[in-house]
């Protein structure tokens, strides 16, 4: 396994909508295993294959607390199938492509995700509490979607200048 560079803002790649993996190979697994260090090493708790540079709609996640065993968790062609439209939960997220950015949101409490495992089959899994928002996060990203989405226009500007700014300073 292998740490991979992430992307940050402005990447104008972390706004593409990614492509549904037609076939679970030998590569994407090595993808998914390379992926989850990255996250670990990071670290973060979530890591979408846009935020990699690999435009496809696989995710990894673990939100296993320090002390608890570790929970990896791949899944390909993630979508949630049901929400708990009643009941939210208010998180406050970062985003490893948006380092030092932390943006309180409100999203729904629980759901179902239906996904591909390693092996191809389809599973579907009920999640709540943090590994609910992690989900929701991480999809956002296959559809082009960032946390600061969440902000108001003038806000999200103001985020994005920084980085531009920050990205011209570094490459100068
Ligand atoms: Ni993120």
């Amino acid at each position: 396994m292998s740490t991979l560079p992430i992307i940050t803002l402005p990447d104008p790649l972390l706004r593409q909508v990614s492509d549904p993996v037609e076939r679970i190979d030998a590569e994407l697994l090595k993808l998914a295993d390379d992926m989850l260090e990255t996250m670990y090493d990071a670290p973060g708790i979530g890591l979408a294959a846009i935020q990699v540079g690999v435009p496809k709609r696989l995710i990894v996640l673990d939100v296993a607390e320090d002390d608890d065993q570790p929970n990896p968790l791949a899944m390909f062609n993630p979508e949630i199938l049901k929400v708990d439209g009643e009941t939210t939960r208010v998180h406050e997220e970062g985003c490893l492509s948006i380092p030092d950015f932390r943006l309180d949101i409100e999203r729904p409490a629980s759901l179902v995700v239906g996904y591909l495992d390693r092996e191809g089959k389809p599973r579907e899994l009920a999640a709540d509490g943090l590994l609910a928002t992690a989900i929701q996060h991480e999809i956002d990203h296959l559809n082009g979607k960032l946390i600061i989405d969440f902000l108001s226009r003038l806000k999200r500007d103001i985020v994005v200048r920084k980085f531009k700014k920050a990205a011209r300073e570094a490459s100068a």
